[in-house]
């Protein structure tokens, strides 16, 4: 380092404590094994999630959140302003790159058990992530204002009202009346550009400072090597060296996807119009509604719908009570809980992913 250079690093770290995160960056180890590819996908989710910060910026300077003007706005982002269209694709490719990049998240964490002690709240607050990006998707699928846009809202929004207790008041808090309008044009789009990302910056904040406390966690297979053969490696510089290449492929294959399938527009929606047929929701919440068409009208006394989001809401319930159930230790108990809990991620994975592709199929 120069004089200059270090002087000036002198001057930083004294008031940014710099030196003090460097040493916790560089005491971090990252386990080196068979699984070791699934500890990119988080590092994923941050690259995609930045794109989305960018390019959702940059949109916003040209959207009109007006339903009289919102799809004539992003018609011109996709015609008439340069590189409109590519950086519309960008955002559009990208909130589902990152949705797709953060099930793989969730699922490797999952059965890596991750979430045992002392992740707990790194788990949980991965869970909240999540929760925002589907809201991020449900909200952003609006604003374009076209007709499938329009109806997919219409019926979410019904679907939503189904969750018990709750749900009318919140399907009422998003609509803002009886039916999808301006109002519910207004508060998804300050919802989208304002109130999940303030949100999402505090969670995600809580949840990368505690990877970093914790380091990466060392999965069983890891674990019972003897300890010579645990090898290991620095997260500062060469974990974070890997993930930069990661994120360079992940950043090309978005930009091809993005160019090679520019993202579409519909028709404009006509509120008056007939629902046209096949509505669908976005992909990732294809699986839910597949579920609730299946599910007959009423299960006893119980409306089939309101049986439905019961069931979704358990199972929410049951991934965020899984770092209490499923803990370190040893016994038969632990094993048969360990086991219980591995059989029950198999299940919902393997439901998601057979109740995603009926849905695309019907
Ligand atoms: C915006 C969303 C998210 C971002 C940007 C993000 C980012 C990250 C990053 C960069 C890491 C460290 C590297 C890695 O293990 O992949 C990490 C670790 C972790 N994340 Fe996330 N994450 C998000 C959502 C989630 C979700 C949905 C879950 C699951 C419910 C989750 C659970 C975890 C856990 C348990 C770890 C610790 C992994 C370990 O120590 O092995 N995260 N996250």
């Amino acid at each position: 380092m120069s004089t200059v250079t270090q002087k000036a690093y002198q001057w930083l770290d004294a008031r940014l404590s710099i030196s003090a995160w460097q040493a916790m960056a560089e005491k971090k180890t990252v386990p080196h094994h068979e699984f070791s590819v699934w500890y990119y996908m988080g590092g994923i989710a941050l690259v995609l999630l930045m794109v989305q910060v960018a390019t959702g910026g940059l949109l916003m300077v040209y959207y009109i959140p007006e339903i009289a003007s919102a799809h004539a706005s992003i018609l011109k982002i996709n015609t008439q302003i340069d590189f409109g269209w590519f950086i519309r694709s960008l955002h559009s490719w990208g909130a589902n790159l990152m949705i797709l990049g953060l099930f793989f998240h969730l699922f490797s964490t999952y059965f890596m058990k991750a979430y045992r002690a002392p992740r707990e709240i790194t788990w949980l607050t991965g869970l909240g992530l999540l929760v925002l990006c589907f809201a991020f998707g449900f909200t952003g699928y609006l604003l374009p204002w076209d007709e499938m846009a329009f109806f997919a809202t219409k019926v979410g929004i019904d679907i939503t009202s189904k969750t018990p207790i709750i749900g009318e008041y919140m399907a009422t808090l998003f609509r803002g009346g009886p039916e999808v309008s301006q109002v519910t044009l207004s508060r998804f789009f300050v919802i989208h550009v304002f109130v999940l990302p303030a949100s999402l910056l505090g969670l995600l904040g809580i949840h990368l400072l505690l990877v970093q406390l914790h380091g990466m966690s060392e999965p069983k297979v890891f674990r019972e090597r003897p300890k010579e053969q645990q090898s290991v490696e620095k997260f500062f510089p060469t974990f974070v060296l890997k993930d930069l290449m990661i994120w360079m492929l992940v950043l090309n294959v978005l930009a091809a996807a993005a160019t090679l399938a520019p993202w579409g527009l519909g028709p404009e929606a006509d509120p008056f119009a007939p629902a046209p047929a096949g509505i669908k929701p976005e992909w990732y919440f294809l699986a839910m509604f597949q579920i609730l068409k299946m599910i007959p009208a009423y299960v006893g006394p119980i409306e089939g719908e309101h049986v439905g989001m019961l069931l979704f809401g358990l199972v929410g319930a049951l991934f965020a009570a899984i770092p209490f159930l499923d803990r370190h230790g040893e016994g038969k108990n632990h094993h048969l809980i360990s086991e219980a809990a591995k059989w029950f991620g198999i299940v919902v994975l393997a439901g998601f992913i057979i109740f995603t592709i009926w849905g695309m199929l019907e």
